[in-house]
Protein backbone atom coordinates (compact mmCIF):
# COMPACT_ATOMS: atom_id res chain seq x y z
CA UNK A 1 0.00 0.00 0.00
CA UNK A 2 1.20 3.90 -0.73
CA UNK A 3 3.02 5.08 2.32
CA UNK A 4 0.66 8.29 3.59
CA UNK A 5 2.02 10.34 5.92
CA UNK A 6 -0.94 9.38 8.01
CA UNK A 7 -0.40 5.78 7.73
CA UNK A 8 2.88 6.56 8.51
CA UNK A 9 2.05 8.66 11.69
CA UNK A 10 -0.92 6.28 12.76
CA UNK A 11 2.28 3.39 13.03
CA UNK A 12 5.09 4.74 14.34
CA UNK A 13 3.82 8.18 16.42
CA UNK A 14 6.02 10.08 14.43
CA UNK A 15 6.52 11.01 10.57
CA UNK A 16 9.93 12.57 9.53
CA UNK A 17 9.88 15.41 6.60
CA UNK A 18 12.93 16.33 4.63
CA UNK A 19 12.84 19.57 2.86
CA UNK A 20 10.23 21.10 4.89
CA UNK A 21 11.83 24.50 4.77
CA UNK A 22 14.52 25.61 2.39
CA UNK A 23 17.74 26.46 3.97
CA UNK A 24 16.80 30.37 3.68
CA UNK A 25 14.05 30.09 5.44
CA UNK A 26 15.98 28.57 8.63
CA UNK A 27 18.26 31.00 8.40
CA UNK A 28 15.51 33.30 8.44
CA UNK A 29 14.24 31.68 11.50
CA UNK A 30 17.21 31.70 13.12
CA UNK A 31 18.71 35.13 12.80
CA UNK A 32 14.90 36.22 14.72
CA UNK A 33 15.71 33.49 17.21
CA UNK A 34 19.34 34.82 18.30
CA UNK A 35 17.51 37.90 18.17
CA UNK A 36 14.97 37.49 20.91
CA UNK A 37 18.68 35.91 22.98
CA UNK A 38 20.33 39.22 22.41
CA UNK A 39 17.72 41.52 23.25
CA UNK A 40 16.27 39.93 26.54
CA UNK A 41 14.49 42.86 28.44
CA UNK A 42 16.34 43.70 31.29
CA UNK A 43 13.06 43.35 33.23
CA UNK A 44 12.66 39.53 33.09
CA UNK A 45 13.84 37.21 35.67
CA UNK A 46 16.05 34.65 35.73
CA UNK A 47 14.24 31.58 35.40
CA UNK A 48 15.41 27.99 34.18
CA UNK A 49 13.90 25.44 32.35
CA UNK A 50 14.85 21.76 32.85
CA UNK A 51 13.02 18.67 32.73
CA UNK A 52 15.69 17.12 35.08
CA UNK A 53 14.86 17.93 38.72
CA UNK A 54 10.93 17.38 39.44
CA UNK A 55 11.48 18.80 42.99
CA UNK A 56 12.20 22.36 41.70
CA UNK A 57 9.18 24.26 41.69
CA UNK A 58 8.95 27.52 42.99
CA UNK A 59 5.56 30.00 42.94
CA UNK A 60 7.53 32.93 41.36
CA UNK A 61 8.90 30.46 38.38
CA UNK A 62 5.66 28.78 37.89
CA UNK A 63 3.70 32.20 37.87
CA UNK A 64 6.66 33.32 35.10
CA UNK A 65 6.09 29.94 33.05
CA UNK A 66 2.01 29.67 34.10
CA UNK A 67 1.44 33.57 32.88
CA UNK A 68 3.69 32.65 29.74
CA UNK A 69 0.54 31.73 27.31
CA UNK A 70 0.35 34.71 25.79
CA UNK A 71 3.61 36.25 26.14
CA UNK A 72 7.19 35.54 24.30
CA UNK A 73 9.19 34.43 27.80
CA UNK A 74 12.45 33.01 28.69
CA UNK A 75 13.99 30.13 29.76
CA UNK A 76 17.24 29.30 30.96
CA UNK A 77 19.54 26.76 31.09
CA UNK A 78 20.24 25.27 34.62
CA UNK A 79 23.65 25.26 33.78
CA UNK A 80 24.32 28.92 32.80
CA UNK A 81 22.91 30.44 35.71
CA UNK A 82 25.17 30.68 38.83
CA UNK A 83 24.47 30.82 42.69
CA UNK A 84 24.21 33.98 42.54
CA UNK A 85 21.49 34.31 40.15
CA UNK A 86 23.84 36.12 37.27
CA UNK A 87 24.65 34.16 33.95
CA UNK A 88 28.03 32.41 34.14
CA UNK A 89 27.85 32.12 30.45
CA UNK A 90 27.76 34.39 27.32
CA UNK A 91 24.11 35.63 27.14
CA UNK A 92 23.79 34.64 23.51
CA UNK A 93 24.28 31.41 24.86
CA UNK A 94 22.31 30.81 28.00
CA UNK A 95 18.66 30.72 27.04
CA UNK A 96 17.29 26.72 26.97
CA UNK A 97 13.94 28.52 24.70
CA UNK A 98 11.69 30.82 24.55
CA UNK A 99 7.94 30.54 24.60
CA UNK A 100 5.02 30.16 24.24
CA UNK A 101 3.28 32.78 21.66
CA UNK A 102 5.55 33.62 19.23
CA UNK A 103 3.03 32.06 16.62
CA UNK A 104 0.63 35.16 17.59
CA UNK A 105 3.18 38.19 18.40
CA UNK A 106 6.52 37.66 16.12
CA UNK A 107 5.88 38.05 12.47
CA UNK A 108 8.71 35.32 11.23
CA UNK A 109 7.53 32.53 13.92
CA UNK A 110 3.57 33.98 12.94
CA UNK A 111 4.17 33.19 9.14
CA UNK A 112 5.85 29.52 9.08
CA UNK A 113 2.86 28.80 12.10
CA UNK A 114 -0.23 29.73 9.76
CA UNK A 115 1.59 28.75 6.25
CA UNK A 116 0.27 26.48 3.95
CA UNK A 117 2.61 23.83 4.43
CA UNK A 118 1.69 23.41 7.97
CA UNK A 119 -1.98 23.40 6.92
CA UNK A 120 -1.65 21.07 4.16
CA UNK A 121 0.05 18.39 6.75
CA UNK A 122 -2.76 19.15 9.06
CA UNK A 123 -5.43 18.20 6.01
CA UNK A 124 -3.69 14.95 5.33
CA UNK A 125 -3.63 14.28 8.80
CA UNK A 126 -7.50 14.81 9.14
CA UNK A 127 -7.65 17.79 11.25
CA UNK A 128 -11.19 19.03 10.62
CA UNK A 129 -10.54 22.52 13.12
CA UNK A 130 -7.20 22.63 14.04
CA UNK A 131 -5.54 25.23 16.84
CA UNK A 132 -2.54 26.20 17.47
CA UNK A 133 -1.82 26.33 21.16
CA UNK A 134 1.93 27.00 21.75
CA UNK A 135 5.18 27.81 19.90
CA UNK A 136 8.71 28.10 21.56
CA UNK A 137 11.96 28.44 19.93
CA UNK A 138 14.69 26.19 21.21
CA UNK A 139 18.03 26.96 21.49
CA UNK A 140 20.03 23.78 22.38
CA UNK A 141 22.97 25.69 22.75
CA UNK A 142 26.79 24.00 22.44
CA UNK A 143 28.42 22.65 25.61
CA UNK A 144 25.13 23.71 27.61
CA UNK A 145 21.97 22.98 26.09
CA UNK A 146 20.36 20.16 28.75
CA UNK A 147 18.80 17.04 28.00
CA UNK A 148 14.95 16.44 27.51
CA UNK A 149 14.20 13.40 29.59
CA UNK A 150 11.56 10.91 28.24
CA UNK A 151 7.99 11.96 27.98
CA UNK A 152 4.93 12.50 26.00
CA UNK A 153 3.46 15.69 24.95
CA UNK A 154 0.27 14.62 26.12
CA UNK A 155 1.25 14.56 29.60
CA UNK A 156 1.39 18.44 29.67
CA UNK A 157 -1.33 19.38 26.95
CA UNK A 158 -3.83 16.52 27.50
CA UNK A 159 -7.18 16.39 24.49
CA UNK A 160 -9.12 13.47 24.46
CA UNK A 161 -10.20 11.71 22.18
CA UNK A 162 -7.64 13.08 19.81
CA UNK A 163 -4.19 14.09 20.97
CA UNK A 164 -2.28 17.12 20.10
CA UNK A 165 0.05 17.33 17.02
CA UNK A 166 3.53 18.42 17.53
CA UNK A 167 5.53 20.41 14.77
CA UNK A 168 9.80 20.45 15.75
CA UNK A 169 11.29 22.37 12.78
CA UNK A 170 14.97 21.79 12.71
CA UNK A 171 16.58 25.26 12.29
CA UNK A 172 20.43 23.26 12.36
CA UNK A 173 21.33 20.25 11.40
CA UNK A 174 20.15 17.93 14.31
CA UNK A 175 22.59 15.04 14.80
CA UNK A 176 23.20 12.72 17.45
CA UNK A 177 26.47 14.98 19.06
CA UNK A 178 24.02 18.18 19.19
CA UNK A 179 20.97 16.22 20.81
CA UNK A 180 18.84 15.25 17.97
CA UNK A 181 15.54 13.91 18.99
CA UNK A 182 15.57 9.86 19.96
CA UNK A 183 11.53 8.63 19.32
CA UNK A 184 9.95 5.32 20.55
CA UNK A 185 7.95 4.09 17.12
CA UNK A 186 4.82 2.77 18.24
CA UNK A 187 4.40 4.19 21.64
CA UNK A 188 1.62 6.11 20.96
CA UNK A 189 -0.35 3.16 21.51
CA UNK A 190 0.02 2.57 24.71
CA UNK A 191 -2.34 5.48 26.07
CA UNK A 192 -1.00 8.63 28.34
CA UNK A 193 1.25 7.46 31.06
CA UNK A 194 1.04 10.15 33.52
CA UNK A 195 -0.51 13.69 33.20
CA UNK A 196 0.77 17.06 35.12
CA UNK A 197 -2.01 18.95 36.13
CA UNK A 198 -2.63 22.33 37.86
CA UNK A 199 -3.18 22.76 41.26
CA UNK A 200 -4.79 26.29 41.90
CA UNK A 201 -3.61 28.58 44.66
CA UNK A 202 -1.59 25.85 46.11
CA UNK A 203 1.86 25.02 46.42
CA UNK A 204 3.31 23.72 44.04
CA UNK A 205 1.53 24.99 41.08
CA UNK A 206 1.45 21.86 39.20
CA UNK A 207 1.25 18.53 40.14
CA UNK A 208 1.93 15.07 38.48
CA UNK A 209 -0.53 11.95 38.80
CA UNK A 210 1.97 9.90 38.71
CA UNK A 211 5.68 9.21 39.05
CA UNK A 212 7.63 9.21 35.40
CA UNK A 213 7.52 5.96 33.86
CA UNK A 214 10.38 4.27 33.22
CA UNK A 215 11.33 2.99 29.32
CA UNK A 216 13.97 0.76 28.19
CA UNK A 217 16.78 2.60 26.62
CA UNK A 218 16.45 -0.10 23.46
CA UNK A 219 12.55 1.42 22.56
CA UNK A 220 14.92 4.62 21.24
CA UNK A 221 15.86 5.34 17.96
CA UNK A 222 17.65 8.16 16.87
CA UNK A 223 16.28 10.63 14.46
CA UNK A 224 19.18 12.56 13.11
CA UNK A 225 17.74 15.21 11.08
CA UNK A 226 19.34 17.99 8.76
CA UNK A 227 18.39 21.69 9.05
CA UNK A 228 14.67 22.41 6.98
CA UNK A 229 13.31 18.77 8.35
CA UNK A 230 10.12 18.75 9.93
CA UNK A 231 9.51 15.93 12.26
CA UNK A 232 5.60 15.37 13.05
CA UNK A 233 4.89 14.23 16.82
CA UNK A 234 1.78 12.17 17.95
CA UNK A 235 0.53 13.88 21.10
CA UNK A 236 1.59 9.84 22.93
CA UNK A 237 4.31 9.16 21.00
CA UNK A 238 7.33 8.88 23.84
CA UNK A 239 10.41 10.59 22.90
CA UNK A 240 13.87 12.45 24.57
CA UNK A 241 16.94 14.65 23.50
CA UNK A 242 20.34 14.50 24.99
CA UNK A 243 22.79 16.93 26.35
CA UNK A 244 24.47 18.69 23.62
CA UNK A 245 28.14 17.91 24.45
CA UNK A 246 29.00 19.39 20.75
CA UNK A 247 30.55 22.74 19.36
CA UNK A 248 27.00 23.32 17.75
CA UNK A 249 23.86 24.05 18.50
CA UNK A 250 20.63 22.92 17.34
CA UNK A 251 18.26 25.43 17.26
CA UNK A 252 14.35 24.34 16.23
CA UNK A 253 11.07 25.56 16.11
CA UNK A 254 7.92 23.49 17.88
CA UNK A 255 4.86 24.20 17.99
CA UNK A 256 1.50 22.13 19.21
CA UNK A 257 -1.37 21.87 17.64
CA UNK A 258 -4.97 21.09 18.93
CA UNK A 259 -8.37 19.42 17.38
CA UNK A 260 -10.84 22.10 18.56
CA UNK A 261 -13.99 20.17 16.82
CA UNK A 262 -15.50 17.32 18.99
CA UNK A 263 -12.59 17.11 21.00
CA UNK A 264 -12.10 17.83 24.75
CA UNK A 265 -9.21 20.47 25.89
CA UNK A 266 -8.72 19.77 29.47
CA UNK A 267 -9.29 22.75 31.74
CA UNK A 268 -6.42 21.10 34.14
CA UNK A 269 -3.55 21.82 31.62
CA UNK A 270 -1.09 24.39 32.59
CA UNK A 271 -2.02 26.42 29.07
CA UNK A 272 -4.99 27.82 29.05
CA UNK A 273 -6.84 29.64 26.08
CA UNK A 274 -6.86 33.26 27.24
CA UNK A 275 -8.00 36.87 25.49
CA UNK A 276 -4.19 37.42 24.57
CA UNK A 277 -3.69 33.46 23.36
CA UNK A 278 -6.85 32.49 21.37
CA UNK A 279 -6.73 29.08 19.67
CA UNK A 280 -7.22 30.23 16.32
CA UNK A 281 -8.12 27.89 13.49
CA UNK A 282 -5.29 27.25 11.31
CA UNK A 283 -7.05 27.22 8.48
CA UNK A 284 -8.36 30.80 8.58
CA UNK A 285 -5.93 32.66 10.31
CA UNK A 286 -3.91 34.70 8.19
CA UNK A 287 -0.10 34.40 7.71
CA UNK A 288 0.05 38.41 8.23
CA UNK A 289 -1.48 40.41 10.91
FE1 LIG B 1 8.19 16.80 23.59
Amino acid sequence: MHDTIRNQFEQDGYVVLEDFLRPAECDEIKAAGIELAKNVPETEQKTVFATTNEQDIQRTKDDYFMNSNDKIRYFYEERAIGDDGKLKVDPAEALNKVGHALHLLHPIFRCYTYSDRVKAVCHQLGFKEPAVVQSMYIYKNPRIGGEVVPHQDATYLFTEPIPPLGFWIAIDDATIQNGCLWMAPGSHKSGVHRRLTRNPDKEPAFIYDRPAAVYPESSFTPVPVSKGTCILIHGNVVHKSAHNKSPNSRHGYTFHVVEKKDNNYSPENWLQEGEGAPFLNLYTTPQMV
